[in-house]
C-alpha cells in the first residue's frame, strides 16, 4: 500500500478493542518517531510507552473519559522540554559530534547562536518551540502505525497539568504534549469507523503564489550573518 492509501485508511478510533500489537510493530513505530527531524537535530522531547492498566485507568480520569486509553494496547505519551538550557543544548551536540567523530568545539559558534536567541524569547516560548517539534514526531507515529495497520487515536484532550503530575514529569524538566494509544479499533462499536474522511479540498487548502501575489511593501531584510547557521 502506498502512503497515500494508509493515510486514507487510518482515522482517529474511537473504539479499541483491547489487543495487544506485536512487539516488533510498536518498535518499528517508536523507531519511525524517533526518525522524526527537529529543530537543529536537538529532539528537545520524548516518548514514553505506557501499558500497565492501572496506569492508563489513571489517565484515562485526566483525559475526559476516553475509553481508547485503556482499550489500547500502548499508550504514548510525547512530553518536550520545559526550556532549552545550555546544558541540556550542549549535552545534545557533544552526543552528535561524538556520534559523527567530530570535536566538540564544531558547535560553539552554532550553540551560542541558537542559545542566544532562544534566551531572548523566554522559557515560554521556549517549551512551545520544544512541544511544537514533539508534534512533529507525533506525526511520524502515526504514520507509521498507519502503515503497520495498527491503529491510533490524536489526543489532545487531556489535562496536561495533571498528566506532568501523576507521571512525574515536570522534576525532569519536561511537560507532556500530546498522546498516542495504539491498537486495533473495535469497528461494531465505532461510529467513526466507517464515515467518509474529510479534508479540506485541495483547492482551498493549496496556494500557489508570485511575487505579484505578494506584499510589495516590505523592508528590506535585515542584514545577517548566517555563518554559524551554515557551517559544515
Ligand atoms: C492534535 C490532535 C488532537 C486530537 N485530540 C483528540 C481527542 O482528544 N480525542 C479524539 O477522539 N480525537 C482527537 N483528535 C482527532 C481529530 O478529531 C481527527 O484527527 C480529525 O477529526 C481528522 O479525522 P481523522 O483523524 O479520523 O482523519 C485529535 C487530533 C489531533 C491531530
Amino acid at each position: 500500500m502506498s502512503l497515500l492509501e494508509d493515510l486514507q485508511w487510518r482515522y482517529a478510533t474511537k473504539k479499541m478493542n483491547g489487543a495487544k500489537i506485536p512487539p516488533e510493530k510498536l518498535d518499528y513505530i517508536l523507531e519511525a518517531t524517533r526518525m522524526a527531524p527537529s529543530s537543529s537535530g536537538l529532539q528537545p522531547y520524548k516518548v514514553i510507552v505506557i501499558s500497565d492498566p492501572a496506569l492508563l485507568e489513571k489517565i484515562k480520569g485526566i483525559a475526559y473519559n476516553q475509553t481508547q486509553i485503556t482499550d489500547c494496547s500502548h499508550l504514548l505519551v510525547f512530553a518536550a522540554w520545559d526550556s532549552y538550557s545550555g546544558e541540556r543544548v550542549t549535552q545534545v551536540f557533544n552526543y552528535m559530534m561524538d556520534e559523527r567523530g567530530l570535536p566538540h568545539s564544531n558547535m560553539d559558534a552554532y550553540k551560542q547562536t541558537i542559545l542566544g536567541l532562544y534566551e531572548t524569547k523566554g522559557t515560554e516560548w521556549q517549551a512551545h518551540h520544544a512541544a511544537k517539534q514533539s508534534y512533529i514526531a507525533f506525526a511520524m507515529a502515526i504514520a507509521a502505525a498507519a502503515e503497520q495497520k495498527v491503529d491510533a487515536t490524536p489526543i489532545e484532550g487531556f489535562l496536561p497539568e495533571k498528566l506532568d503530575e501523576l507521571l512525574n514529569l515536570r522534576d525532569s524538566g519536561y511537560h507532556s504534549t500530546v498522546l498516542l494509544p495504539l491498537g486495533y479499533r473495535e469497528a461494531g462499536q465505532d461510529w467513526l469507523v466507517n464515515m467518509k474522511k474529510v479534508r479540506m479540498p485541495k483547492e482551498l487548502f493549496v496556494t500557489e503564489m508570485t511575487l505579484a501575489d505578494a506584499a510589495d511593501n516590505q523592508e528590506a531584510p535585515m542584514e545577517m550573518n548566517l555563518d554559524a547557521f551554515t557551517q559544515k
